[in-house]
């Protein structure tokens, strides 16, 4: 039987968002950001269980109470130095625990992408279920891109054909994702997808829409607030 299980790596800092708090423990509408991914992947009815990957002293999860979706919920505080390190951590630690199998799908999904929407991972899955390799969600990219040296000087513009900016979540199967994040190693990889294409693979893109953005900077925040704020009142 084909099983479903997502992977939300929580372990960063959020440098870029001037806040001494993580970012994926910043309120937004009432509840810390990362509950808005859990909550969305918790009412998939196909999700076994949600891995939440922590850094190891991680001190803001405890101030939350998280038992509403206590029957999903497995925190594992494995986090590493990046991203990539802490999916590979959770996935490891899953494993040890004889919680997950190779064949088991994995969607890995930022804990600020907090506006990800039940149609659009109830797509991802739909259109992956079968697949060979796995995918991710993904918007093509519509503006003009130029492409700059140090100085901020446009050197030309890049042409945006074919062209997608990542999202997630990104699913692969336990087996391909786990080899590809080892293979990966000292690679710069900033999401799964490009571990495996690291392999040679050629994961699938699922079209998305820019509202599953992700939360990087201040100004991000009013936006998610909005959107979600939106959704709750219709
Ligand atoms: O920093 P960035 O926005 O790219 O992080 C994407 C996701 O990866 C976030 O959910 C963040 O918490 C997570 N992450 C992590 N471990 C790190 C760095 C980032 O789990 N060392």
């Amino acid at each position: 039987m084909t099983r479903f299980f997502t992977l939300i790596p929580a372990a960063g800092s959020g440098s870029r968002m001037d806040s001494e708090l993580p970012k994926q423990y910043l309120l937004l509408n009432d509840n810390p950001m990362i509950y808005h991914s859990i909550n969305t992947l918790y009412h998939n009815k196909l999700i076994t269980s949600i891995f939440v990957v922590l850094a190891p002293d991680d001190c803001n999860w405890i101030k939350h109470d998280w038992s509403q979706f206590s029957d999903k919920l497995i925190v594992l505080n494995c986090g590493g130095t990046t991203r990539a390190e802490s999916v590979l951590n959770g996935l490891t630690i899953a494993k040890q625990r004889n919680l997950v199998d190779n064949n088991d799908w994995i969607l890995v999904h930022d804990a600020a992408r907090p506006c990800l929407t039940t149609a659009q991972l109830d797509g991802l899955i739909s259109e992956l279920t079968h697949d060979e390799v796995g995918g991710l969600l993904a918007v093509p990219v519509s503006d003009t891109l130029k492409r700059s040296n140090i100085r901020n000087l446009v050197m030309h513009t890049e042409p945006r054909e074919n062209l997608w900016q990542a999202q997630t979540p990104q699913m692969f199967r336990y087996e391909l994702l786990f080899k590809a994040l080892q293979n990966a190693g000292k690679l710069h990889i900033t999401d799964d997808a490009s571990a495996i294409e690291a392999l040679g693979l050629h994961p699938k893109l699922i079209l998305s829409d820019a509202y599953n953005f992700k939360v990087t900077y201040p100004k991000d925040l009013a936006l998610a607030e909005l959107i979600i704020h939106q959704r709750n009142n219709p």
